[in-house]
């Protein structure tokens, strides 16, 4: 099983990269699962300004795309973490997907989310997106709200992950709940390919 953890934001001094350590250390204990940060910051991409993807599936405009497109291409499944930008989720995240289509189809997708509503407001939003992109968007999620996200502002090491632990056991069902969602759909879609 492949998961991916993508991270949905990419300025200077970003909190999702604290959230990244914290999510892909946790992972570790998954033994036979497979999971990959997917960085936006590793790929720049232009503003969308292609031919729509949902009529053109897999053919990629220029390398960037491309390599994009690819790597989403290979996951089961994924964990976007989401952060609340004027109460709605990062443009840098809805530029990448729509230059993208095919790659999502009929995987599931769980959400980490912060701010001062833990970002539900983003996750809302992303799972109505998931669904357009023919995506299963789970139920359960992670919103840090500013109990955990003020003191984790404080840690001076963002690889310091001991301030989500009251968090873990809602991750823990968020990735026990992914992989039974990845591992179904794999088989089926397999089951379909064949
Ligand atoms: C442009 C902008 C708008 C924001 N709007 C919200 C918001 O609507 N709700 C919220 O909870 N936090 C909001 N915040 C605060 C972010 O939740 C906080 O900065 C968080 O760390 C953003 O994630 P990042 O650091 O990975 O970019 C906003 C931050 C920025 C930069």
């Amino acid at each position: 099983m492949h998961i991916q953890v993508i991270n949905g934001t990419t300025r200077e001094g970003r909190f999702s990269e604290r959230i990244a350590h914290w999510v892909l250390g946790f992972a570790k204990q998954y033994d036979g699962v497979e999971f990959e940060l997917v960085d936006l910051r590793d790929h720049p991409l232009p503003f969308f300004d292609g031919t729509a993807p949902m009529w053109t599936p897999r053919q990629y405009a220029n390398d960037e795309v491309a390599r994009f497109g690819r790597t989403v291409d290979r996951a089961d499944g994924y964990i976007v973490l989401a952060a609340e930008y004027n109460h709605g989720y990062s443009a840098v995240l809805k530029n990448a997907m729509d230059w993208t289509y095919a790659e999502w189809h009929r995987k599931p997708v769980s959400f980490v989310g912060w701010g001062s509503v833990g970002g539900a407001r983003a996750i809302e939003q992303l799972r109505q997106v998931a669904v357009e992109f023919e995506m299963a968007p789970l139920r359960h999620a992670v919103h840090i709200a500013p109990d955990l996200y003020l003191p984790a502002l404080e840690q001076p090491d963002p690889t310091d992950s001991a301030v989500f632990a009251p968090a873990e056991p809602f991750l823990k069902l968020l990735t026990d709940d992914l992989l039974w969602w990845a591992g179904a759909l794999r088989t089926a879609r397999t089951r379909d390919a064949a």
